[in-house]
């Protein structure tokens, strides 16, 4: 089979190491791709935005399935050209993706089908958004609707960050059309988490639960980013919540968007609070999450091809997912500087030790080859994962790794995983020294 993988982040290398493994691919091409997926699969100059010429290139080369890594080509409609063409494709259609390229319709058929999720009010109007948030009070979150690149949810402690948030997005328009208008929502409190799930529209096989940590420093402090590191499967969800979370939320989304006349085939990406009174859905994403899926993949021991095409031709019904024991932590290394500016260009070294050391896998995001050197080209530049027969393996085979990598001004976070540690070390403690694991 031949296969197209779009994007070129970390997300899209985990993707292409996982697909070159299955017996069914002969020819992988990526679009664009980087650095290391170049070992992997054909390199294709096509950005992932530019749909019309990827639906050209996939004719001419009679590519057989396309898997949709970033959500900008699906909010773009990149399913619905790619499947007038007669072209297969895996990911929701333009309609359906709304889910995630508008937050004001994923709130409103949240509360349609009664699926739990923070209360809401939309706003258009600056002055009345202004006069809600006055009335409420802190803490309090304000959303743009459309997409920000991650950057358009402000989680406001105090009203007047509620009040500039406001006029950052609705005034200054610092998002364009996606600030022109807004959900403001109550703040919810607790762990959060995120399940994804791969669905043909009716079935939904959930994926490991995983945690990402977003905030750029230690301690989820700092500004934001695409995500710094995550892990799974996450302790702190159990099969049952897992369970819970599909008949609560991601069934009777699918449903609903099924009854609203837009199926939905490809990932539903869940972001969940577990909150006191329970999950509840912080938002949705239309693809698989980055760098969730870095630390997913690895454990996934069922060949990735089979499923994706179950999802496409409905046929999920009868497919299980299987898993590898143990845990995966992914730790990002990003560029001095990111999100901010940031300089690129800079010389990668210590990545030929790390090639077959156990239980440890390189995915590339920013980077780019130029002859010998491997350089970086991105903000967020590697993703360094680590597996073991448990999370405090899995993080110290990581964090090893990370240890022999180096560009000048690389940063990275030193706690990923800090809390499944904790609470995998209060299960030891609890039950006694003779249950905590060692392996070397
Ligand atoms: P999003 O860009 O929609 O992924 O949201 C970014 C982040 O904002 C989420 O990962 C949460 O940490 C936070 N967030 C969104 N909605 C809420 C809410 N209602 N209460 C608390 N935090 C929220
Ligand atoms: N890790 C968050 C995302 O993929 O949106």
């Amino acid at each position: 089979m031949r296969l197209l993988i779009i994007g070129s982040g970390g997300r899209e290398h985990a993707l292409a190491w996982k697909l070159s493994q299955s017996p069914e691919i002969d020819t992988l091409y990526c679009a664009p791709g980087n650095g290391g997926i170049a070992e992997l699969a054909e390199l294709v100059d096509i950005g992932p935005e530019d749909v019309d010429a990827l639906a050209e290139f996939a004719e001419s080369k009679d590519v057989e399935l396309t898997v949709v890594g970033p959500e900008v080509p699906l909010a773009k409609g990149i399913v619905d050209v790619f499947e007038k063409r007669g072209l297969r494709i895996f990911g929701p259609t333009k309609a359906a993706a709304r889910l995630e390229s508008s937050k004001v319709f994923a709130k409103n058929l949240m509360k349609k089908y009664h699926v739990p999720t923070a209360h809401f009010s939309v706003f258009d109007d600056p002055q009345a958004a202004r006069a809600y948030v006055r009335q409420l009070g802190a803490p309090i979150v304000v959303k743009a609707d459309g997409l920000c690149g991650g950057k358009g949810v402000i989680v406001a402690n105090t009203l007047s960050e509620a009040l500039g948030a406001i006029d950052l997005l609705m005034e200054d328009r610092i998002f364009k059309q996606a600030g022109e208008r807004i959900v403001i929502e109550e703040r919810l409190t607790g762990e959060e988490v995120s399940i994804l799930a791969i669905t043909d529209g009716t079935t939904a096989l959930p994926l490991l639960p995983s945690q990402d940590h977003k905030r750029l420093l230690d301690g989820d402090r700092g500004p934001n980013t695409g995500g710094m590191g995550a892990y799974a499967p996450a302790p702190r969800v159990t099969e049952a919540m897992t369970q819970q979370v599909l008949d609560e939320i991601i069934t009777p989304t699918l449903k609903g968007l099924a009854n609203e006349g837009t199926p939905f085939k490809g990932v539903l990406y869940a972001g969940l609070m577990l909150t006191e009174d329970g999950p509840r859905a912080l938002e949705y994403n239309v693809r698989f999450g980055d760098p969730e899926l870095q630390a997913i993949l690895p454990l996934l021991a069922s060949d990735l091809v089979p499923l994706l095409d179950e999802a496409i031709e409905g046929r999920l019904a009868t497919t299980s997912l299987q898993w590898k024991p143990g845990s995966c932590a992914c730790v990002v290394v990003a560029s001095g500087g990111y999100p901010g500016e940031f300089q690129i260009g800079k010389e990668i070294r210590g990545l030929e030790a790390l090639k077959n050391r156990e239980g440890v896998l390189v995915f590339h995001a920013g980077t780019k080859r130029d002859h010998k050197r491997l350089l970086s080209w991105g903000g967020r530049a590697l993703n360094i994962v680590g597996t073991g027969s448990d999370i405090d393996t899995a993080l110290r085979r990581a964090y090893e790794a990370v240890a022999q990598v180096s560009f000048e001004k690389m940063q990275y976070r030193k706690d990923i995983g800090a809390r499944a540690l904790k609470r995998s070390t209060q299960i030891a403690e609890r039950s006694g020294p003779t249950s905590t694991t060692t392996e070397s």
